[in-house]
């Protein structure tokens, strides 16, 4: 169940208007629901009610305090790759030793800090990685806890992007040296083997590769049974997909029943790692028309929003959906590329989109929860824009817009 639906001909967010939300805070903007995110998450959460299990939510989604505080509250875990990352999970109320650390280029610095804060689990991706944890946690006089993340070599069948199981991809111990990178870790001093992790790519929509990617880690855990190598935990990473246009990913539950099911009563806890699909059907771009440029062969809506703000259709062909907020128009429906206003012909939002637009007209860019703000950036010198977080009748802003005087914070001219 979407929570953006049209009201008395406006698309609202839960209880509030959009056209509202850009009057009080301007275009662009992001503007987020908590009702889905919390359902999202707790649709997990049930889902695994019978198992010893934790909803490690991926930051990288979507790292904005204020949404990292709505996840915690519920208790959630965190799945983080940067230290920058954990800073935001305990500012939001994040417990510690409910976050995994994951990510190919650990530095010494971030492992101390994730020592010292005392996380739940190193998810290390190389035998180099392991030693170098070893000594950063030897000089601690601690003990790192860790999972080996293990490359299946399956595919996930998505964007070749975003694919991280196949042994072509940089992510984990490939899965004929998972044994041996096992054999090490039980021999350093500093390290604790807590479980196995692997995580095989992102906007899957079928279920098979999390089955077969699940088999061969259980077959992996028998065999290291026999060398004494044992576990508290499984960790299948995250990967779900969502809805963009007229994919039909697997329900929550039916992914979770499929893992379960896969499982067979294994009494070690589940770890999972969503991200896209906890926010990304909870949040919307909001962007305005500023002009229409109609040639000859091509007509462009020129909107506010560019890739700078949502880079997903210029870097992986992203499609979503563009809905008008007014839903009734007074002009004919023409086919556009709607692009925004940076210096580059990869800057569109969406092309070949029928619809009647007009100066001044909004539009909500959907399914912009996951993967949008967390991959904004400042080109072209363009402020980051607002966040805005509805919860039933109200509004929280959660993120201010940028000014140009942030921009050049921490610039500075040279002396002569
Ligand atoms: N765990 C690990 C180790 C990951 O690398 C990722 C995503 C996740 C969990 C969460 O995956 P999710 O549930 O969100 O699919 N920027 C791209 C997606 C990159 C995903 C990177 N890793 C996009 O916009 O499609």
């Amino acid at each position: 169940m979407s929570e953006f639906n049209y009201k008395d001909g406006l698309l609202n967010a839960e209880g509030v208007s959009l056209a509202e939300i850009a009057r009080q805070f301007g275009t662009p903007c992001y503007v987020y629901s908590r009702k889905a995110i919390e359902d999202s998450w707790l649709e997990f959460d049930t889902a695994l009610k019978q198992q010893k299990h934790l909803v490690c939510y991926a930051v990288k989604a979507n790292s904005n305090i204020g949404l990292l505080n709505i996840l915690a509250k519920l208790g959630s875990g965190f799945d983080i790759v940067s230290i920058g990352e954990m800073e935001r999970v305990l500012h939001a109320g994040g417990r510690p030793d409910k976050i995994v650390f994951s990510g190919v280029g650990k530095r010494e610095d971030e492992m101390r800090a994730a020592l010292k804060a005392g996380i739940k689990c190193f998810n290390v991706e190389s035998i180099n990685e392991l030693v170098r944890l070893n000594d950063v946690a030897g000089e601690m006089h601690m003990h790192a806890p860790v999972s080996l993340r293990v490359n299946p070599d399956v595919d996930a069948k998505t964007h070749p992007y975003i694919a991280t199981g196949l042994k072509e991809n940089k992510f984990g111990i490939a899965f004929q040296n998972a044994i041996a990178a096992y054999e090490i870790a039980s021999a350093l001093p500093n390290i604790t083997i807590k479980g196995i992790d692997c995580h095989i790519g992102s906007q899957i929509t079928t279920l098979e590769p999390f089955k077969d990617a699940l088999l061969k880690v259980l077959e992996l855990i028998e065999q290291l049974k026999q060398l004494e190598i044992t576990f508290e935990h499984i960790d299948l990473g995250g990967g779900l997909g969502i809805t963009y246009e007229n994919e039909v990913p697997p329900a929550r539950r039916d992914y979770i029943q499929t893992i379960l099911t896969t499982l067979n009563n294994t009494k070690l806890e589940l770890i999972i790692e969503p991200g896209r699909s906890i926010v990304g059907n909870a949040g919307v771009l909001l962007t305005k028309v500023e002009y229409l440029n109609n040639s000859q062969d091509h007509n462009f809506a020129i909107v506010d929003a560019a890739m700078n703000d949502l880079i997903r259709p210029s870097l992986y062909d992203g499609w979503h959906n563009i809905k008008r907020v007014v839903e009734a128009a007074t002009v004919e429906e023409e086919l556009y590329d709607v692009v925004g206003p940076v210096c580059e012909t990869g800057d569109f939002l969406g092309k070949n989109r029928s619809l009647p637009l007009e100066p001044g007209d909004l539009l909500a860019v959907c399914s912009a929860g996951a993967y949008g703000f967390s991959m904004a950036s400042n080109y072209n010198s363009r402020p980051r824009v607002s966040e805005i977080m509805v919860d039933g009748n109200q509004v929280h802003e959660i993120r201010k817009r940028e000014s140009t005087e942030d921009l050049m914070n921490g610039e500075s001219l040279l002396p002569k």
